[in-house]
């Protein structure tokens, strides 16, 4: 959700910035913008509506030359997309220049109270609030503009990630924040600000995660300060990355997203890489293992998540239910904080995030905190907010996702979701150690399983030109594949722009069934598990109403296969595995689809990859 960049050293800063901004486009990309400080200290800002693209087109016939700069690239919260409402902001007298990642809530107050000062305003930003009220007190208080940034953010409600650069002072950025993502890359001589590590890591892979209500001060020729909102100096502790630049590249690929998931193979090995050992004998989970009197005296367990995060949640209910015998609760991070949720010392709460930065499920773990349960997080983006806000968890270990639909990070958090279980079940005696031996050696086959599902590429290739121009699909499936049904209707309707929705197959009567005609596919995720034969009911009634239908069934299948219209057969694996690779098939389908329309499947209209505002 908006995407913020800094550079301060001897690179061309445009070149970096610009980079960078290309690097962060997944969080936003309704337009982009750039100031630079020349090493006179004159600011220039420069920006586009639209892509980071329409912003290199605009800037090149423009002085370019800095000393510093920063940069921006949004996803609108406040005012529609356009050239005036585009980062950076500069103050009324044009003497600072600000980026903003996040939302100001009491930016009206603040406006009014502004206006009243004489600020004129040209945008409908909350941002511009924020930069002109710094300017306002610099120059009432007559202060420098580290203690105007301080003074500021201590009126300010809400979450932000900023970067202010100053007429007159080329050899300086500051920084802040508090909610919203800031990271610091530490070069020679260089320093870099970004919302996350990927435009840094080219560079460097020293990295300090800032944290809330913190502010940054990088000088040319002087170390990283650090300060807290009460101007006390911070510690600075510096981070090793982990992932390389060629995970951020395509790959040969078209699209990141058709990268991605030709990459589960490779990245459920990573996921299970020193986690499921002893010829998968052995699951080993230092979460749980640090914590065992937490999971064995939990009575509950309530998943908190958004959108596919939340998917993989409903999947770890029914993995949690069947291996643990615990009753698990799953709700929308969105809904449970705003809901009086009822949670006691004895519940674990588990929260699960890619991104790792989701306001919403952000403020969920916040109330589990107040409420005194033991918090326990799923995310990918190792560094992020919420491993750093849960008492204990688990990373997904995918690498970066950056198409913005999730696929890899998806079947990610379902494995870990698996091994979760397998190591609470065994932990709590619910899961006995013949068990835990088998489902550790089908685990471990998951990645090749994985690698022979994506063979079905061309025929999904293939198919998906039937269905290009259905406008709307019905996803249905049963048991641990509602879930995947849910997650297909989401993958196809947000890159394809198709309606689409996901139902548990016996709902079907209950009311979606008067949808069904020839113009309405269904999707049919129907593997041999122990639902089958009532999901073959469900297949019948649809044909019966004259709907077409694709069905995901196990090689061999001879009932299911004969009633559907196409049919695409995933390798056999115990039911409990079965979404992981029920899942290929849908991805690969929706990207098809979306990709025959001639969207832009890895920034879709409207998306951002990192939801950090409400
Ligand atoms: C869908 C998608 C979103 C995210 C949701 C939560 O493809 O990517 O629905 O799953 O915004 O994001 P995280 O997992 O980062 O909390």
């Amino acid at each position: 959700m908006c995407g913020i960049v800094g550079y301060i050293g001897d690179r061309n800063v445009y070149d970096v910035l610009i980079k960078g901004l290309h690097r962060l486009e997944y969080r936003g990309y309704d337009s982009a913008g750039v100031a630079l400080e020349t090493p006179e200290g004159n600011i220039n800002v420069y920006k586009a509506r639209g892509k980071v693209a329409n912003l290199e087109a605009f800037c090149k016939d423009k002085n370019l030359d800095a000393s510093c700069g920063i940069a921006h690239t949004r996803w609108a919260t406040h005012g529609e997309p356009s050239d005036s409402n585009a980062h950076p902001h500069f103050s009324e007298d044009k003497k600072l220049a600000l980026v903003h990642n996040g939302t100001i809530e009491n930016y009206k107050v603040l406006k009014d109270a502004l206006i009243k000062h004489g600020c004129k305003f040209h945008s409908e930003t909350d941002t511009e609030v924020l930069v002109q009220l710094i300017e306002y007190i610099r120059l009432k208080n007559d202060c420098d503009l580290i203690d105007a940034v301080r003074e500021a953010l201590h009126q300010v409600q809400g979450a932000y990630a900023i970067a202010v650069i100053e007429c007159g002072h080329p050899e300086q950025i500051v920084a802040a924040r508090k909610s919203s993502p800031l990271v610091i890359g530490i070069g020679k001589n260089e320093f870099f600000l970004a919302s996350d590590a990927t435009p840094i890591v080219e560079y460097t892979k020293d990295v300090v995660y800032v944290k809330d209500e913190q502010i940054a001060v990088v000088r040319r020729g002087e170390p990283l300060k650090l300060v807290t909102l009460e101007n006390e100096e911070a510690d600075i502790d510096v981070t090793e990355l982990e992932f390389s630049i060629s995970q951020l590249e395509k790959g040969g690929y078209p699209h990141f997203m058709l990268k991605e998931i030709f990459e589960q193979p490779s990245t459920l090995l990573d996921c299970i890489r020193g986690r499921v050992v002893e010829g998968g004998h052995k699951i080993v989970l230092n979460g749980v293992r640090d914590n065992k009197e937490k999971f064995l005296n939990a009575k509950r367990i309530v998943i908190v998540a958004c959108g596919t995060s939340w998917h993989a949640g409903l999947i770890g209910k029914y993995l949690l239910q069947e291996m643990c015998g615990l009753p698990v609760v799953v709700e929308y991070a969105s809904e449970f904080r705003y809901n009086n949720p009822v949670i006691n010392s004895d519940d674990i709460v588990i929260a699960i995030s890619q991104s790792g930065e989701t306001a919403d499920t952000l403020a969920a773990i916040e109330i589990a905190r107040d409420k005194g349960a033991f918090v326990y997080g799923i995310s990918n983006v190792v560094g992020s907010s919420i491993p750093r806000c849960t008492h204990s968890g688990t990373y997904i270990h995918v690498g970066p996702e950056i198409g913005v639909a999730s696929t890899k990070a998806f079947t990610g958090q379902v494995m870990v979701l698996t091994l979760l279980a397998l190591a609470v079940g065994e932990l709590r005696g619910t899961v006995s150690r013949e068990e835990l031996e088998k489902c550790g050696e089908w685990i471990q086959k998951i990645p090749g399983l994985v690698r022979e599902v994506l063979k079905l590429n061309d025929k999904i290739e293939r198919l998906s030109a039937i269905y290009t121009y259905a406008r709307n699909f019905l996803y249905l499936g049963r048991g641990y594949n509602y879930p995947t049904a849910l997650e297909g209707a989401l993958k196809l309707k947000e890159i394809s722009y198709i309606h689409a929705e996901g139902y548990p197959a016996a709902e079907m009567k209950h009311g979606p069934i008067a949808l069904i005609d020839a113009e309405m596919p269904s999707v049919i995720i129907a593997p041999d598990d122990h639902l089958y034969e009532k999901v073959v009911s469900n297949v019948q009634q649809v044909k019966a109403r004259g709907g077409s239908i694709i069905a995901i069934v196990t090689e061999g299948d001879d009932i299911i296969s004969k009633i559907a219209d196409y049919v695409l057969e995933v390798p056999k694996v115990p039911e409990f595995l079965t979404p992981i690779i029920t899942s290929i098939p849908l991805q690969l389908l929706s990207y098809y689809i979306a990709i025959n329309k001639g969207k832009d499947v890895d920034m879709p209209r409207n998306l951002a990859k990192s939801v950090t505002v409400e």
